[in-house]
């Protein structure tokens, strides 16, 4: 298989996760003859240093021109005062893709299930996936403004926008345990109500699918209290954003967690869920896991190759097993020797005949 990835390194740990990203997929490459085109674009903190702006022309035209994309992370404390800043190209990047389906998956791998802050045997029980609707609600509604003394975000949904992310959550429950948890914050916001409406809707369309309402904020407490009782949940953009890295911790590390954006069009964009992380950047002691999972998403999701993927998954795992670890768990390895103990393992379980 002959793929174009576009790469988006970014910035802080960015380039260092997607270093890890490269090894991985040139080993895939070898271990089951396939072809995988890296082009790199500048992109973040990185693009606005060499060009004035987070999101070139250049990169759109590439991404659209791309099989899928690859993004680091953004952001840091160099562009936080600037007019121009990191996170305003990440928004414009996942509006020109129309990337509105963002799927967070948690589960906590058995050998770091101790690091959650959950008893081990709840920790086992966590198998849920974060539906986050991504180009609508308050990041991107208008009017948007500031004066010296009064600042205004507006939070405005369509039905066809509320429409469409909760049909994607339904018809991926039905390749799971056939639950939805829908969350808003019906009991205050008006585009709650209509999501609630919505949600209602659709799922007189999937009567396989059971459906279930959850306020916001008791949804915060029961991801931490009984987070097994969740499948699917599907949610508005800010609360996604929120309540993915809240369940990040189940798993032990924000390093953890990847993610798949969707859109209409086919292409997608695979990311880590976490950011730039500035206080560890340049030091190798990020953890590529989230990275190195995101590109098991887009092997799987984007390319069908389900085995390469589950390869990086059971290497992940076993070196994890093996008593490995970067810093935000506990251990000692760097990103570098952490994501050469998983190439090892790659190798050593790469069925003999394919590429070895
Ligand atoms: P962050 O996610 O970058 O970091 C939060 C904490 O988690 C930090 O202590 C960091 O060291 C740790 N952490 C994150 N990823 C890790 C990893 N892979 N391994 C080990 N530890 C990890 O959030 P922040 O500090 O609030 O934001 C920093 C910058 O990143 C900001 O500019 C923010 O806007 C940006 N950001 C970008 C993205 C993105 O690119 N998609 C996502 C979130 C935040
Ligand atoms: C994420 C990040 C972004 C978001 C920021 C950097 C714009 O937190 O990808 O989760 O809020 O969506
Ligand atoms: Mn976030």
């Amino acid at each position: 298989m002959e793929k174009t990835i576009v790469c988006l390194a970014g910035d802080g740990i960015g380039p260092e996760i997607m270093e890890s990203a490269k090894k991985v997929l040139t080993l895939t490459e070898r271990l089951y003859e396939h072809r995988f085109h890296l082009q790199d674009e500048a992109f973040g903190g990185a693009a606005i240093d060499q060009c004035g702006q987070p999101f070139p022309a250049k990169t759109l035209e590439a991404c659209l021109a791309s099989d899928a994309v690859l993004l680091g992370a953004i952001g840091g404390p160099k562009w936080d005062n600037a007019t121009e800043r990191p996170e305003k190209g990440l928004l414009a990047l996942r509006s020109a893709l129309g990337l509105y389906a963002n799927v967070r998956p948690v589960e906590v791998d058995e050998a770091v299930a101790y690091l959650s802050p959950l008893k081990e045997e709840s920790a086992k029980d966590v198998h849920f996936v974060v539906v986050r609707e991504l180009t609508g609600g308050i990041y991107f509604s208008q009017p948007k403004e500031r004066t010296a003394d009064q600042a205004t975000d507006t939070l405005t949904y369509t039905r066809k926008e509320i429409e469409r992310i909760v049909e994607y959550a339904f018809q991926l429950a039905q390749t799971r345990r056939k639950k939805v948890t829908s969350i808003d914050k019906a009991n205050v916001l008006e585009s709650s109500k209509l999501w609630r409406e919505v949600a209602e809707e659709v799922s007189g369309r999937y009567p396989d699918v059971q459906l279930e309402h959850l306020l916001v904020d008791a949804a915060a407490m029961e991801l931490i209290v009984h987070p097994g009782r969740f499948d699917v949940i599907v949610t508005e953009n800010l609360f996604g954003d929120i309540l993915s890295d809240e369940a990040s911790v189940l798993a032990g590390s924000l390093g953890m967690l990847p993610s798949a954006s969707h859109s209409e069009t086919g292409l997608s964009l695979y990311e880590p869920i976490h950011g730039s992380a500035p206080d560890i950047a340049g030091q190798s002691k990020a953890n590529p896991i989230a990275m190195l999972r995101s590109v098991a998403m887009m092997l799987e999701q984007s390319f069908g190759l389900r085995e390469e993927a589950q390869a990086i998954e059971n290497a992940i795992s076993s070196v994890l097993r093996s008593g490995r670890r970067t810093g935000d768990l506990g251990g000692t390895e760097t990103t570098v020797s952490f994501t050469d103990a998983v190439l090892e393992a790659m190798e050593e379980q790469a069925p003999v005949g394919r590429g070895r």
